[in-house]
Order: C-alpha cells, then sequence, then structure tokens
C-alpha cells in the first residue's frame, strides 16, 4: 500500500475523532504560531493538516489565508464538511508534500505529526526543498513530531521521534525561537509526548 492508501484508508475506516491525533483544541499550535507573527493578514499553510480542526480555529481568529494540504481526500473532506459554509473561506490541497511545487507565498508552515513519518532521509531532504520554496521570505515554522520519548509509530508506521536539539539541526537554514513540550492525550487517554519548536528563516 502506497502512503497516499494507507492515509485514505485511514481515514476511511475510523472517524477523525477516533484516530490518536484527534485534539479538539489546538492550543500549543495556536499560541506558537502567535509567537511565530501570526496576524490577520499571515498566509498560513497547514501541511498534512489532514482533518484538524486547526483551521476552524484560524478562522475563528481572522486569519483570511488558510490552507491545508494533506495527502489523504477523506481527511480534508472531513474537515469541509465540518466547517460547512466556512469551507470555502479555505484552500484545499490533497497533495503529497514531497513531491509539491509550491510558490513562496506562506508566511507560516504549520506540521503536527507529518514530518515524524520520514524515517528515510532522502524523504526529509525532499520535505526540507518544498518548505525552502514555498516559504516566503523571513517565513517561520512551527513544527511538532514525537519526542525523543514518544511512541515509537503512529498509524502503524514508524516514525522519527526527536528532543528540541534534534528537531532544530533537521533544519540547518532556519534558527529556532522557541521550543515546547507537549503531552498530548489520545481520545483513549494515552498520553504521546510532543515535541514542538518555531523555527525562523535565517
Ligand atoms: C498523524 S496525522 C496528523 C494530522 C493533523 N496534522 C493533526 O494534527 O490532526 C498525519 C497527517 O499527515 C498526512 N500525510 C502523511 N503523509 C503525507 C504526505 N506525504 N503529504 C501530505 N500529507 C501527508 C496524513 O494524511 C495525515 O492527515
Amino acid at each position: 500500500m502506497d502512503t497516499a492508501q494507507h492515509w485514505q484508508r485511514t481515514y476511511d475506516t475510523k472517524g477523525v475523532d477516533e484516530v490518536s491525533w484527534y485534539q479538539t483544541d489546538p492550543a500549543v499550535s495556536l499560541r506558537l504560531l502567535t509567537a511565530a507573527g501570526l496576524t490577520p493578514a499571515s498566509r498560513v499553510l497547514d501541511v498534512g493538516g489532514g482533518a484538524s480542526v486547526l483551521a476552524d480555529r484560524l478562522l475563528d481568529a481572522g486569519i483570511g489565508d488558510v490552507t491545508v494540504l494533506d495527502i489523504a481526500d477523506s481527511a480534508l473532506s472531513a474537515a469541509r464538511t465540518r466547517l460547512g459554509e466556512r469551507a470555502g473561506a479555505v484552500t484545499w490541497l490533497v497533495r503529497d508534500v514531497l513531491a509539491w511545487n509550491p510558490e513562496p507565498r506562506y508566511d507560516l508552515w504549520h506540521d503536527r505529526a507529518v514530518f515524524h513519518f520520514l524515517t528515510d532521509p532522502a524523504d526529509r531532504d525532499r520535505y526540507r526543498r518544498v518548505l525552502a520554496a514555498g516559504l516566503a521570505p523571513g517565513g517561520h515554522v512551527v513544527i511538532g513530531t514525537f519526542a525523543a520519548d514518544g511512541p515509537q509509530s503512529c498509524s502503524g508506521l514508524p516514525v522519527a521521534r526527536y528532543d528540541a536539539d534534534q528537531l532544530a539541526a533537521q533544519f540547518p537554514g532556519f534558527e529556532p525561537i522557541e521550543s515546547a513540550r507537549e503531552e498530548h492525550h489520545t481520545p483513549w487517554d494515552s498520553v504521546q509526548p510532543f515535541t514542538w519548536l518555531v523555527l525562523r528563516r535565517r
């Protein structure tokens, strides 16, 4: 099964509130996006945003330029359905981020639990190339991965785990300006430690 099929099947067979990464309040993301300079004029990209409610909260905050990209159309469909009429205010892109050719237009690149699936160094190189192409000059990255003591897999796939220094080292063209640790509680109340970083492009 390829990556797209894996994720499509995941969202086809589980409710969006039954997946381990489900959260009702993306508080850490919003706090760190704010630390990275989020304003109503910001152009925000949620990479691998799936059916996350982050888009809803960004619209609530008056952010007018929000893009959600995901490899799984079913995840984006669920988010569109939830948002109803407001879905038209978001740009939805069904793409593999590793094969994407973005315009350099995003001020804020948000990634919660996507980069950590890239266990092949060549895929991490691809990701960094796409990030470099898509981020506007002066742009920021807000990224969350499983922490060094976090789970070794997610959604049946192996992950790479990072502490803040290890994650910062993955992005040599960027300066870390804030880090955080989050203990995410899954819908069945197991704890998944996350490492978060805010990075500013040098
Ligand atoms: C663990 S989920 C996190 C979803 C969302 N960021 C959140 O916090 O709720 C990982 C997401 O990344 C998406 N994804 C995985 N690989 C991807 C890729 N190569 N390109 C785009 N999206 C991808 C999956 O479809 C899934 O929605």
